[in-house]
């Protein structure tokens, strides 16, 4: 049985002040002790106001994206070490706001895969469709192709450290969520590329989140699917109730 993991992406929101209130209201609310992982990924800047403010209460953090490298001439970049140092044991890569809008590529993807497990981060892949390929019938060929290009070269072994979230482009910050059947079938097909690559051992152990307009009124029929362990949450991650309410749900949903 996977555990549920949930993950909040705070994206662009809460500087220093608001982090450490955000979590102060997620500790108040025992979100890590629900019964699922609890992550959340803060901008940079608040790590380290996050990771004081987390303590001990199981609340995890994620850098949003990394480098590659560890340190030199790269003006903007974050290393994976410092990822470590500001307190995350997890990183979000490839998701699709930096694929669209920062020239991210499965390559890029790959490096940075490789980069923060050979560094001890535990990656959060993403991978998801367009509206337009969806309605060219594309999804599973593009899918397939991010996570070849994505995991080109890691080894099974490294996939106990992996997380895959599938994420529908369309359904990202839209308020349109893939219907329970939609992402079955994708996290179905996600499943069954690991089992072809890795083998069936190293399939059943990887989680797959969903993410795209995860709410509380849609977490429990999400997350009872049994491909589906857990969600990456956007905009409902920015509300402690909202957030919590989640993680509620998606415990009481053991399969
Ligand atoms: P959303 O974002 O929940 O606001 O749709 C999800 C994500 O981008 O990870």
């Amino acid at each position: 049985m996977r555990k549920k993991l949930i993950a909040g992406n705070w994206k662009l929101f809460n500087n220093a002040y608001e982090t450490e209130s955000l979590i102060n209201k997620l500790i108040d609310l025992r979100a890590a002790e629900m019964g699922a992982d609890v992550v959340v990924a803060p901008p940079f800047t608040s790590l380290h106001a996050a990771h004081r403010a987390a303590g001990r209460s199981g609340i995890e953090l994620a850098g949003q994206d990394v480098f590659w490298e560890e340190k030199g001439a790269f003006t903007g970049e974050i290393a994976p070490g410092m990822l470590l140092d500001a307190g995350c044991k997890w990183v979000i890569i490839g998701h699709s706001e930096r694929r669209q809008y920062f020239g991210e590529t499965d390559e890029t993807v790959n490096r940075k895969i490789n980069a923060a497990l050979k560094a001890g981060l535990k990656p959060i892949v993403c991978v998801g469709e367009t509206l337009r390929e969806r309605e060219s019938d594309q999804t599973t060929a593009v899918i397939g192709k991010q996570l070849e290009g994505g995991f080109a070269g890691i080894a099974a072994g490294m996939f106990e450290k992996i997380t895959v979230a599938y994420e529908p482009v369309w359904a990202i910050g839209t308020g349109k969520t893939a219907t329970g059947r939609q992402a079955q079938e994708v996290h179905a097909f996600i499943r069954g590329w690991l089992g072809k690559k890795h083998g069936g051992a190293t399939a059943q152990i990887v989680r797959i989140l969903y993410g795209g307009s995860v709410k509380s009124s849609n977490a429990a029929e999400l997350m009872a699917l049994p491909d589906i362990d857990g969600a990456l949450v956007g905009g409902a991650s920015l509300i402690a109730d909202d957030f919590s309410a989640i993680i509620r749900l998606s415990a009481k949903t053991g399969k």
